[in-house]
């Protein structure tokens, strides 16, 4: 009886226990993570961190000296040397820890057992950068964080800098226009695009820069930003008169630049500028982001006529391109395909924008577009995306690398009230006037036109 009455008292808790980390792990995998996983996995790591270098090859032979101190103090066998590792640093998904390589190793040989280290600790995935020459650091995720995003806390954005997404190492995935000018969405229909490009429009909000839309879906995702835009073309007709407009306003801003360059002989050099980032703040135009959503929608044509006006709003987009940098003006051009089909200039147009970001596509070629001229592995792994994830995108990074990224979830909403309460920082842009939308007032919220006629349920 009292054998029962122990086995009770404690299966009970360790029962209750295991249930609650199970749970825990399932559905709160971050709290799972501080709790269990991460103490489980330090101590794993520290115990069995010689051994496991060992085994993956990582380990070099020990020096004379230390054969010769070794043998001296103790009786120890000689054993091989790991890499020496610093102090362990947990993180809200992970941990982090450097290793300074030893002599005749490099941070490929570390990226190459991943995999390996991850089984042994037993975390999700294990990355490998390089902090400096000689050292490497391993940052080691609990859990899969792309399952539900959360933004790690500390993340700073400056100026022209959006964090937009989480990269699957935890670290946050940050749209940089001044590094990358332009950039290309692309991806199937429900697979994320306008997410990401919301996240980019409510990111920007707040800064000094001016927001142009074009959404040729008859402005269903961008219209919701009204009050923030400086302005928003709805259809091929308006992006057509939109678009000279941009040019020119680029023309006027390498004239004022120019003149910047020659006012006086004697200017040092460092002073001359060429673009508007040397000119002095009191002087300095406003930066311009270009959104494109739905791109092919503004190259379709069905007329002779149509085509003429097509072509002439790729080449201005091409130049945009080609020149927007230096006058401060950037694309984020947004599509499910963007090939050669698109029409003369498509394929021009898309060499010109370095950023890559590829969500869930139905094909391989799609993928290719965006991503093969930065890695094989890449269009792979975007093809690889599955439906129920929507947000899931491969991103090409400045390095020629690529990683996961997955942005949080951000509702119309939301983004919508953040351009409502910035609506006061839109730039004075006289050229960009007469293309500012129409922004209605805001309805009382209980009095949404309903439909005009009641249901009446049906009887027979
Ligand atoms: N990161 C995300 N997390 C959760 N749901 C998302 C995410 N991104 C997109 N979705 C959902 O997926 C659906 C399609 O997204 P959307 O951005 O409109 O796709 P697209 O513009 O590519 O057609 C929307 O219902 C949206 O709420
Ligand atoms: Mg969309």
């Amino acid at each position: 009886m009292s054998d029962l009455t122990t086995l009770l008292e404690v299966g009970g808790p360790v029962a209750a226990f295991g249930g609650g980390a199970a749970y825990a792990r399932a559905n709160h995998p971050r709290l799972y993570w501080s709790a269990v996983g991460g103490p489980i996995s330090t101590v794993r790591l520290l115990s069995s961190y010689a051994s496991v270098m060992e085994a993956c090859g990582l380990t070099v032979a020990p020096s004379r000296l230390r054969v010769l101190a070794v043998k001296a103090t103790t009786r120890r066998e000689v054993r091989p040397v790991p890499p020496r590792r610093g102090i362990i640093r947990p993180t809200s998904s992970g941990l982090r820890l450097r290793l300074r390589l030893a002599p005749g190793q490099e941070p490929a040989d570390v990226a190459a057992s991943a995999e390996r280290l991850r089984h042994a600790w037993g975390v999700h995935a294990v990355y490998v950068s390089t902090v400096k020459p000689g050292v490497v650091e391993l940052r080691l995720v609990g859990f899969d964080v792309l399952r539900k995003v959360r933004m790690p806390r500390k993340t700073e954005g400056g100026f022209l800098q959006v964090p937009v997404a989480l990269r699957e190492d935890a670290m946050p995935f940050v749209r940089d226009y001044r590094a990358v000018p332009h950039q290309l969405t692309l991806g199937a229909t429900l697979s994320g695009k306008s997410m990401y490009l919301r996240h980019l429009v409510s990111g920007l909000a707040p800064q000094n820069v001016a927001l142009v839309g074009v959404d040729c879906k008859r402005g269903v995702e961008l219209a919701p930003f009204a009050s923030r835009l400086s302005a928003l073309a709805t259809d091929p007709d308006e992006a057509a008169e939109l678009l000279p407009v941009l040019v020119k306003e680029m023309e006027d801003r390498y004239d004022l630049i120019k003149a910047w360059q020659g006012i006086a002989p004697g200017t040092p050099d460092e002073e001359i500028t060429s673009d508007i980032w040397g000119l002095p703040e009191s002087e300095r135009p406003v930066p311009i982001a270009l959104f494109v959503d739905e791109v092919a929608e503004l190259f379709l044509t069905a007329t002779r006529k149509d085509e003429e006006r097509r072509d002439e709003m790729v080449t201005q987009l091409i130049r945009l391109a080609q020149l927007g940098r230096a006058a401060g003006i950037y694309l984020e051009v947004c599509g499910q395909r963007f090939g050669a089909e698109l029409g003369k200039g498509a394929t021009m147009l898309r060499a010109q924008l370095t950023g890559r970001v590829c969500h869930r596509v139905n094909d391989e070629a799609s993928a290719k577009m965006a991503l093969g001229d930065i890695a094989p592995e890449a269009v792979l792994a975007a093809c690889a995306i599955p439906a129920e994830r929507p947000g899931l995108a491969v991103a090409g990074d400045t390095s020629g690398g690529w990683s996961r990224i997955r942005t949080p979830y951000l509702s119309l909403g939301d983004a919508a009230d953040v351009c409502r309460e910035t609506a006061h920082l839109v730039p004075d842009l006289s050229a960009l006037k007469p293309f500012r939308p129409y922004v209605p007032a805001p309805l009382p919220s209980v009095e949404r036109p309903g439909p005009a006629v009641q249901p009446r349920p049906l009887t027979d």
